[in-house]
């Protein structure tokens, strides 16, 4: 280093340089360079009962630890939100208002969102509604989110860098008032609401029009699949207008305790490795079309099924159940 400030300084430096160049740009082997540890992860991945589950597929989920069960499991977590919940249930076309109509004078389409976990069906909501709002003029939204734990949400927003749909104000908001609303577009807003879904939901006024049903699966949620459940939830969800409940699950017993509790049933588009999914309606008035009602072939395999009634209903019960999925098959959806 001093000849090299000293050939500079004798302005002789060009030599010098002629003379060692091969070995200037050889690493110094006794003090080789460290290269930075470039992201390393220093936040922690669990909290609580969640974890941040690394896929192979390269995508994050999050993952209940005393259950196993991973949230949005087979596809990247927006793309199963997208396909199974919005998608499905033609949310961008259902926000389009008529010729001369004012989102005034329509009122603002409600979903419930049962489970909001990491948020992915709700931002994928939101992602739909901001999407075509800033085309012009649409109907207001309001999306009802229910959460008896918040770990999984608190959990994903600290690693936005594995959930990038969590980058946007509305989750922080939610996390930390419990409301958000869209500065951007004024009809869009959305509100959490704490606790047990069951005895939360009747102190709820604003009834839905969609319902994206998203709990756990029966083996570590049983209550959000009991027929008794379905029972309540149709009573719930009774209001002047249609509902329409999109779930993943397409089992037969699902299937049947949904019809016996008075829903009009459908299968449901396929995601990820699902073959099929369930819509469940409550119809007040016109219903789109696009539904997959149940038919006599589903029918014919709900006799077959091990599974017929569910376990826990009563003997006496079973004709009324039978009688009630048997009617509910092939019932014209149109009142
Ligand atoms: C499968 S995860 C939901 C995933 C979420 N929809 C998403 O898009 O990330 C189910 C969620 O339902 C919540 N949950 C389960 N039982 C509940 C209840 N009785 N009331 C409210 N939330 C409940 C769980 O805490 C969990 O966060």
């Amino acid at each position: 280093m001093r000849d090299m400030r000293e050939s500079i300084l004798a302005d002789n430096f060009l030599a010098l340089y002629h003379e060692r160049r091969h070995y200037l740009g050889q690493e110094d082997v006794d003090n080789p360079p460290v290269p930075p540890k470039v992201g390393k992860e220093r936040r922690p991945l669990s909290m609580g009962d969640y974890t941040v589950h690394l896929s192979e597929g390269g995508f994050a989920s999050i993952k209940q630890i005393s259950s196993g069960e991973i949230m949005h499991s087979h596809t990247p977590p927006m793309e199963e939100a997208k396909s199974l919940y919005v998608d499905q249930s033609h949310l961008a076309e259902r926000l389009q208002l008529k010729p001369g109509q004012t989102p005034d004078e329509v009122a603002e389409l409600v979903i419930w969102d049962v489970g909001l976990g990491a948020a992915a069906n709700a931002m994928a909501a939101i992602q739909c509604y901001e999407k075509e709002a800033a085309q012009g003029p649409i109907r207001r939204m309001r999306i009802v989110s229910f959460e008896n734990n918040l770990d999984s949400l608190r959990l994903a927003l600290t690693h936005k860098n594995k959930f990038p749909y969590l980058r946007h104000s509305g989750p922080d908001a939610i996390l930390a008032r419990g409301a958000w609303a869209s500065k951007q577009f004024p009809g869009l807003s959305w509100e959490l609401v704490e606790g047990d879904f069951w005895t939360q939901a009747p102190r709820v006024q604003s009834k839905p029009h969609f319902v994206f049903y998203d709990f756990f699966s029966h083996k570590t949620d049983a209550e959000g699949w009991h027929w008794s459940s379905f029972r309540r939830l149709f009573d719930l969800l009774q209001s002047s207008h249609s509902v329409e409940l999109f779930t993943y699950s397409a089992s037969t017993a699902v299937r049947a305790s949904l019809l016996a509790a008075g829903f009009r049933v459908a299968a449901g588009v396929g995601t990820g490795v699902k073959k099929d999914t369930t819509v469940a309606v409550i119809a007040k008035g016109k219903i789109p079309t696009y539904y997959a009602w149940l038919d006599a072939a589903w029918l014919a395999k709900w006799e077959r099924s091990q599974a017929k009634f569910p376990e826990s209903l009563p003997e006496s019960e079973r004709t009324e159940f039978e009688r009630a999925v048997r009617g509910g098959v092939g019932r014209d959806v149109t009142p």
